[in-house]
């Protein structure tokens, strides 16, 4: 049998050309990021927001300088209809090569951090649970038709060994069961779609910006590589992934975490969160 003809990876600057990708929750803080360095790479970029509109016109005026296409979507992922029309409306505007579903609930800054526990886990569960899976399954059904195409899904790298506290329980549960979804969904659509996640550790985001002293040493202490992770160090995976050099992985989760050191022993519960 010949061997695989191999293509140049490394030196590729631009290995999204002519690719369509979109990135949900696309306004701010790591989709963000995501959407600026997939059009970096080559791609057009279709953005999303529930309701950040000024974030999302930011965005798409640095998508414009870098040269990129795409298109603005509008769409609460908490209500369950949501997902159904929201693809429909994207495919309307042509084929999406590369879907990446970042969106999550901000249960931890503003009004939201005041819900009770239920209240938090069910609106953790609409969005980052239940839209990443119907939105996923509808699209990878076309992509699949399609006969190509790559879903990337946010985890977190704190599922696999648990971190104690509310936070911890919920967002170990949910982001937990994204990544068990990535395995089997990755399964179910090979092998014509490429299905992975990213795991991010502790990234400088709106949370971060607001976190205490104890946190800011938490998060340093807890990667081997000693800094709090950025928006940029998760959208460099993305592109990997979403891009040719890794056209053999699926079903892969990808830690982007600085590697993870291990839990911070200074008890938490001095300190007042939850
Ligand atoms: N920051 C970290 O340390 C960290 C660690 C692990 C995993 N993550 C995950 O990474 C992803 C991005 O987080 P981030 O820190 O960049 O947070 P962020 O800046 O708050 O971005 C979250 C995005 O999700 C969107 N969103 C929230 N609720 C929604 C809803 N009901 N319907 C549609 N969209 C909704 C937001 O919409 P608007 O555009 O309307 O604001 C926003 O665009 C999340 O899935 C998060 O759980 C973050």
């Amino acid at each position: 049998m010949s061997e695989p003809q191999i293509t140049a990876v490394a030196g590729d600057t631009r290995p999204l050309s002519g690719k369509t990708a979109l990135v949900t929750g696309s306004s701010s803080g790591i989709g963000r990021a995501m959407a600026v360095a997939l059009a970096t790479a080559g791609a057009d970029v279709h953005l999303h927001t529930r309701s950040n509109l000024r974030g999302m016109a930011e965005v798409r005026q640095q998508l414009q300088a870098i040269g990129a296409g795409g298109r603005d979507f509008q769409f609460d992922l908490a209500e369950q209809a949501s997902s159904e029309t929201f693809v429909k409306a994207v495919d309307e505007s042509g084929p999406v090569d590369i879907w990446i579903n970042n969106a999550g609930v901000d249960v931890l800054t503003g009004a939201a951090a005041n819900l009770s526990f239920d209240e938090k886990l069910a609106a953790l569960w609409a969005v980052d649970v239940r839209a990443t899976m119907s939105l996923s399954r509808l699209i990878g059904t076309k992509m699949v038709a399609r006969g190509s195409g790559t879903i990337i899904n946010i985890g977190w790298d704190q599922a696999e060994v648990g971190m104690e506290g509310d936070s911890g329980q919920m967002f170990a549960t949910v982001k937990g069961a994204v990544m068990a979804f990535t395995r089997s969904l990755a399964r179910t659509l090979a092998p014509k779609v490429r299905v992975n996640c990213i795991a991010p550790g502790w990234i400088r985001t709106k949370w971060s910006g607001e976190a205490s002293d104890y946190w800011d040493r938490r998060a340093k202490s807890e990667a081997l590589l000693d800094r709090w992770g950025t928006p940029q160090d998760v959208a460099a995976a993305v592109v990997f992934l979403a891009s040719p050099a890794a056209s053999f992985i699926t079903g892969h989760t990808l830690p982007v975490n600085g590697g993870f050191a291990g839990a911070f022993t200074e008890p938490r519960n001095l300190h007042g969160e939850s």
